[in-house]
């Protein structure tokens, strides 16, 4: 700027000179006009060294300028090559650590993927185990059915067996019994709480044989009525007890039903304490008291089983004293427990001997002084 500046001033000095010049020269100025001549010649050259010195300076700032261009083109350059490696070392970092982040990203996949597949595996073999023992247990539970079936089957058909062919023994006996008497009204049942038809044979059989003049029996029902049917004409007294009244009542309506209410005493007596049998009440005896010379005593009650195991083993104790010396004592349903021990109690304490084993449920006792 500065430069234009003086370059102006310059150009209009050399006008100023030259229009001076010629002036004087035309005002016949020669002196003058040599002077301003030399000054504008000084002028010209120094302009000219001026131009010059500013071309070599402005060839030489050139070249600078030049040269600076390069190196800074260079550096540039070379900036931004850096710049790029930076940036494309950048991009390399961030392509391997993105390529190691999926790397590692997909292997922890894989491993969830096996470890899902192992605990599938896992799963289905404990399924499978389950199942195995599943159905083994359901082959032992069906093996263990069928041989229970069967055992059971073979159970069932051992009972059908025996039923059936203890139904034809009562028949049998029922048969027996009928040739020798001919009741005159339907009888009342045998068996379930009545005495049973191969045991009332049994009974009839010692009636037969005995003969008995007072015939005792603890327990109406069934029996009574076969009994006077049995001992008609015989002379015999017979007096049953029953513990009920209702069944007692029952007992003398077919007593009486039957026309043997003459022979025939069915007396109610009411179970009591009694202190002969582990406290197993027993009747009362106030309605026994007349009682003596007993030839047969039937015990088939109070109820056992169920009321008293030992519900029935007073009798003997009670009534001994009144039994005559040749007195049969019969026990019915000798099989079950308590009237086995019943049946020992009364032959080890009261001199008593078994007779009949295995004939009926009766247990058949005589005093081993009695002729038989
Ligand atoms: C073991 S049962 C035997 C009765 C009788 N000695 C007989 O063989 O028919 C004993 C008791 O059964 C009861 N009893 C009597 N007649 C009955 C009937 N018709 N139904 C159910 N129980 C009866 C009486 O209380 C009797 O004392």
């Amino acid at each position: 700027m500065r430069q234009s500046r003086s370059w102006r001033i310059g150009i209009a000095g050399a006008g100023v000179l030259t229009v001076a010049a010629a002036i004087a020269s035309a005002a016949g100025a020669a002196r003058v006009a040599g002077v301003l001549g030399a000054l504008l010649l000084g002028l010209g050259v120094t302009v000219a060294v001026d131009i010059r010195s500013r071309a070599a300076d402005l060839a030489h700032m050139s070249r600078l300028a030049a040269k600076r261009r390069t190196e800074d083109g260079e550096a540039a350059i070379a900036r931004d090559a850096d710049a790029s490696l930076k940036h494309v070392e950048q991009m390399q970092q961030m392509e391997r650590r993105l390529l190691v982040a999926v790397e590692t990203e997909r292997l922890r996949a894989a491993d969830r993927h096996r470890e899902a597949l192992e605990g599938q595996a896992e799963t289905a073999g404990h399924n499978r185990a389950s199942f195995d023992a599943l159905i083994s247990a359901s082959k032992h539970l069906r093996a263990d059915i069928e041989l229970r079936t069967k055992s059971l089957r073979g159970d069932v058909l051992d009972d059908v067996t025996k039923m059936t062919r203890d139904e034809v023994r009562q028949v049998e006996a029922l048969f027996q019994v009928l040739t020798r008497i001919s009741p005159r009204a339907l009888m009342p049942p045998t068996g379930r709480w009545a005495i049973d038809a191969r045991s009332l044979t049994h009974l009839l059989d010692i009636v037969a044989e005995e003969k008995p003049r007072n015939v005792v029996e603890l327990g109406s029902g069934t029996s009574t009525v076969w009994l006077g049917y049995a001992t008609e004409g015989l002379g015999t007294r017979i007096t049953s007890f029953d513990h009920d009244e209702e069944f007692a009542s029952l007992t003398r309506a077919e007593v009486a039903r039957h026309g043997l209410a003459d022979t025939i005493d069915v007396r109610t007596a009411p179970l009591q304490p009694c202190d002969q049998a582990d406290g197993a009440p027993w009747y009362d005896t106030a309605v026994m008291g007349d009682l003596e010379a007993i030839d047969l005593l039937i015990v088939d009650g109070p109820p056992g089983g169920t009321n008293h195991p030992f519900a029935r083993r007073p009798a003997v104790p009670v009534l001994a004293s009144r039994l005559s010396p040749n007195a049969v004592v019969l026990l019915d349903d000798s099989d079950r427990s308590g009237e086995a021990e019943a049946v020992r109690q009364w032959c080890d304490e009261y001199g008593f001997e078994r007779h009949d084993v295995g004939v009926s449920r009766l247990a058949v006792l005589r005093r081993p002084t009695t002729a038989h």
